[in-house]
């Protein structure tokens, strides 16, 4: 979501400075966030997630969050979150502010505090469009843009080594539509599809151990895009570069969001292949605002949809939700009249999807076969094949998408 999030930067920019609005909101929804912590020596969605047998149930957040008490309250709770992914400050415009200058100062309070709760880090991202303006104006060659993407890959990866237990190396190199093209971009533009390998190589060299994945969306509507990954992974793996896993982001949309078993099917697509995967960056919203009672349940069923494909797939890792309050959505800076797309409301009460994703999570914990009477290590069925409304559902998507990046 390139253009959406430099707008959220620059709404950030502008809540950082509202402080004084800040204090009054975290005064009156203190009380709310009380029966919250009330899970922080129970279940929590990590915990429930680990007991079903995945690694982690994880969170998008930043800096920007850090005074807001409530909030820290239940980001902080190491079973309701395992994994905390930086959502903007380790993105290269973020890090690599002037040619001579790498400011890791945000991210690395980011990794101190998950650190300090007890919880492990999805690093985010290394070769992306969202890019310092110095890099997006200069005038690249292939050789000297791909050194300069060497240099920065080995000095962030080095940097970060040991912290993050996967790395999205590439996001978003693919277009936004069902067909298969390289997104227009400094990358595609001066190296070609060959940036994506080098990306790869260079983060393998710096960090063996993490993970490294490449993650886009609409992966979950549309079987052209999603062969474009299988090709892509298929590449590095003739090549022999190491990947090791594919994050589906999962920015879905209430009553367009495809079947639990469709999900699994394009899941395994990428375990046939010998990855992981995860649902890295998800949100279901709404299309429009204020969601009825009916929109609220629709959105509890895609929620446990996603979840629950997850649970189905041996290598579904786990899923990451990209923030877990509306209060910090980066939707409706993006998309008008859209959002309401997280967990929790603004003011922090859960919503039904998170009491709906809480008792899937229960069942899945409280029997050896699936909640939908498969058991686990069922990996081979199922090629992608994706239903007809499940497409319709994305072109509605692309729709929207192509619309914003317009904007
Ligand atoms: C707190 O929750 C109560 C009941 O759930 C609600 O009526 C109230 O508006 C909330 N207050 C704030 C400040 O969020
Ligand atoms: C939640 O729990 C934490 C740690 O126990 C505590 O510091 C914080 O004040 C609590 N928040 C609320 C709103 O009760
Ligand atoms: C850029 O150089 C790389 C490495 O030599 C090569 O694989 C790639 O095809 C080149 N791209 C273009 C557009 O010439
Ligand atoms: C666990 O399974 C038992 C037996 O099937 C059932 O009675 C109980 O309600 C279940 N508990 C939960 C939390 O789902």
């Amino acid at each position: 979501m390139t253009k959406p999030r430099r707008a959220l930067l620059t709404a950030l920019t502008l809540l950082a400075g509202a402080g004084a609005v800040a204090a009054a909101a975290v005064t009156e929804t203190a009380q709310n966030a009380t029966a919250t912590n009330a899970t922080r020596e129970e279940d929590g969605l990590h915990s429930l997630m680990v007991k079903a047998g995945k690694m982690y149930f994880g969170t998008a957040t930043d800096v920007n969050t850090f005074n807001d008490t409530p909030y820290q309250a239940i980001v902080s709770n190491k079973n309701m979150f395992g994994m905390i992914t930086a959502e903007n400050s380790m993105k290269w415009a973020a890090i690599q502010t002037s040619p001579d200058t790498y400011s890791y100062a945000d991210a690395d309070q980011v990794v101190a505090k998950a650190k300090a709760n007890g919880q492990q880090m999805r690093c985010h991202t290394l070769v992306y469009t969202q890019l310092p303006s110095f890099v997006e104006k200069a005038s690249w060659t292939n050789e000297t843009l791909i050194a300069a993407m060497q240099t920065y890959v080995k000095n962030v990866v080095q940097h970060f080594k040991g912290a993050c237990y996967a790395w999205d190396v590439v996001i978003e190199a693919l277009g936004d539509s069902e067909e298969k093209h390289y997104r227009d971009s400094i990358w595609s533009q001066n190296i070609g599809p060959a940036f994506i390998p080098i990306a790869f190589a260079a983060a393998a060299e710096a960090d063996p151990e993490a993970k490294l994945y490449y993650s886009d969306y609409n992966l979950e509507f549309f079987p052209d895009k999603a062969s474009a990954v299988v090709d892509i992974v298929k590449d590095l793996q003739a090549r022999k570069i190491k990947i090791d896993g594919v994050g589906f982001e999962g920015h879905l949309i209430v009553g367009a969001t495809p079947s639990r078993t469709d999900l699994a099917a394009s899941l395994r697509l990428f375990t046939d292949l010998g990855l992981e995967v995860a649902f890295t960056e998800l949100d279901i919203r709404h299309a429009s605002l204020p969601p009825s009672d009916a929109d609220l349940k629709k959105q509890a069923d895609g929620y446990v949809a996603v979840v629950g494909a997850c649970l189905d797939v041996p290598r579904c890792v786990g899923v990451t939700v990209w923030e877990f309050t509306d209060k910090y959505s980066w939707i409706p800076n993006s998309l008008q009249h859209q959002g309401d797309a997280l967990l929790w409301t603004a003011d922090y009460k859960p919503k039904p999807a998170y009491d709906a994703v809480m008792a899937l999570l229960r069942a899945a914990t409280n029997t050896t076969t699936g909640a939908d009477g498969t058991t686990a290590g069922d990996s081979k069925s199922g090629v992608g094949r994706v239903s007809v409304g499940s497409v319709l559902g994305g072109f509605l998507g692309t729709a929207l998408i192509s619309v914003w990046l317009l904007l």
